[in-house]
């Protein structure tokens, strides 16, 4: 099984990197998995997409098809999901052959604030059910007041985070393996 885990913040110091590089040390053994950054992936323009997909796009398109699961982390800004990661889910979404089309994903989000991004993680939801991908209802992994929970080498250093983390990751895999056999 192969995972491919994007981040969806660009800052070198995210809290989102650091969940979603915490939740891939948790993987079983025989599942392999890549963070994919979105830094290189340009803003979406019609005009462009008419002339050819950019390189970065086509990467980041063949990476979706060539994984068995897709986990994405995004911080919640204004109540949703962070502009970049709209972006790069507005590239991915285009014809032919949308790559997101009955995928697997898991989402994990953590905020400054007290509700960890459940209401950036509602609205990727409602992006993802129209690429036709699967999103994991539950359980969900979300992560309040993510400045606290890590140290400055990115260690989880909060044992409730732990614990939800514990139950996110089985579930994740055992929904991929569901859904691709
Ligand atoms: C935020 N932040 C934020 N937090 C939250 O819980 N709900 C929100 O609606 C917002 N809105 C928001 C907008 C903008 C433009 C920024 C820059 C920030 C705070 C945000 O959760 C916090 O900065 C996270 O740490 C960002 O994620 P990374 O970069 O640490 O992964």
């Amino acid at each position: 099984m192969h995972i491919l885990a994007v981040q969806g913040s660009l800052r070198a110091g995210s809290n989102n990197r650091r969940l979603l590089k915490v939740v891939l040390d948790h993987l079983p053994v025989g599942v392999t998995a890549e963070l994919y950054e979105l830094h290189n992936i340009p803003l979406y323009d019609g005009d462009i997409e008419a002339k050819g997909l950019p390189d970065a796009v086509v990467e980041f398109r063949n990476k979706i098809h060539h994984a068995n699961g897709i986990l994405i982390a995004t911080p919640e800004y204004n109540y949703s999901i962070a502009g970049v990661l709209k972006n790069a889910l507005d590239w991915a979404s285009r014809p032919p052959q949308q790559p997101f089309a009955g995928k697997p994903v898991g989402i994990v989000s953590t905020s400054s604030g007290i509700y960890g991004g459940v209401r950036g993680q509602s609205h990727l939801r409602q992006v993802l059910q129209y690429l036709e991908a699967i999103a994991m209802p539950k359980p969900e992994l979300i992560v309040p007041q993510g400045q606290a929970k890590f140290d400055e080498a990115g260690k989880l250093i909060d044992e409730k985070t732990l614990k939800s983390l514990e139950n996110f990751v089985p579930a994740f895999v055992k929904w991929v393996e569901r859904l691709t056999g």
